[in-house]
């Protein structure tokens, strides 16, 4: 995703946490089948469009949309559903932990962050903007692992073809 890169006004908003060494570390966390760090950006990116043509908070859903999966964890990597069903449901309470660590945030960003996970976890959203990130949140998921089947998919095709080629003559 490169077109972020090119709008100023966004980079102003968000550098200094995309930035900033901790949250660069989620570039090594596996997420829907790709990276922590591009899923953050995309939910912030297409949240912020959303919201500006809405004429609502884009500065704060940015910046909070890029800190709504601040957290550590990798749920791709446990193999205990229970604790993997535990993550779904805390990861909100993780990242506003974190992002609380690095950064001051305001009482929207807040509520983005903490309940962009319901109906899953049961804070219920108190804003507009924080319906938005949520809705965002889950189209963006909805593709991203889309988009990882879908390469799965075709590595298998690949490989029947060479089987094919090369043992069924
Ligand atoms: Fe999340
Ligand atoms: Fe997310």
């Amino acid at each position: 995703m490169e077109i972020y890169n090119k709008d100023r006004k966004y980079m102003r908003l968000v550098a200094d946490i995309l930035y900033h060494p901790e949250f660069q570390k989620m570039k090594d966390i596996v997420h829907h089948g790709m990276n922590r760090y591009e899923h953050c950006v995309r939910v912030s990116y297409f949240s912020y469009k959303l919201c500006k043509m809405l004429h609502l908070e884009y500065e704060k859903v940015a910046r909070a949309g890029l800190l709504h999966d601040f957290f550590f964890e990798d749920n791709e990597a446990i193999d205990s559903k229970k604790e993997r069903a535990e993550i779904m449901v805390k990861h909100p309470q993780y990242a506003l932990e974190n992002a609380e660590k690095y950064f001051t945030l305001s009482d929207l960003e807040k509520d983005i962050i903490l309940t962009h996970m319901f109906p899953v976890a049961p804070m219920v959203p108190k804003y507009m903007e924080s319906w938005i990130v949520d809705f965002i949140d889950d189209l963006v998921s909805v593709y991203e692992k889309s988009f990882s089947v879908k390469r799965e998919l075709s590595a298998a095709m690949s490989f029947l073809m060479i089987v094919s080629m090369n043992f069924l003559r």
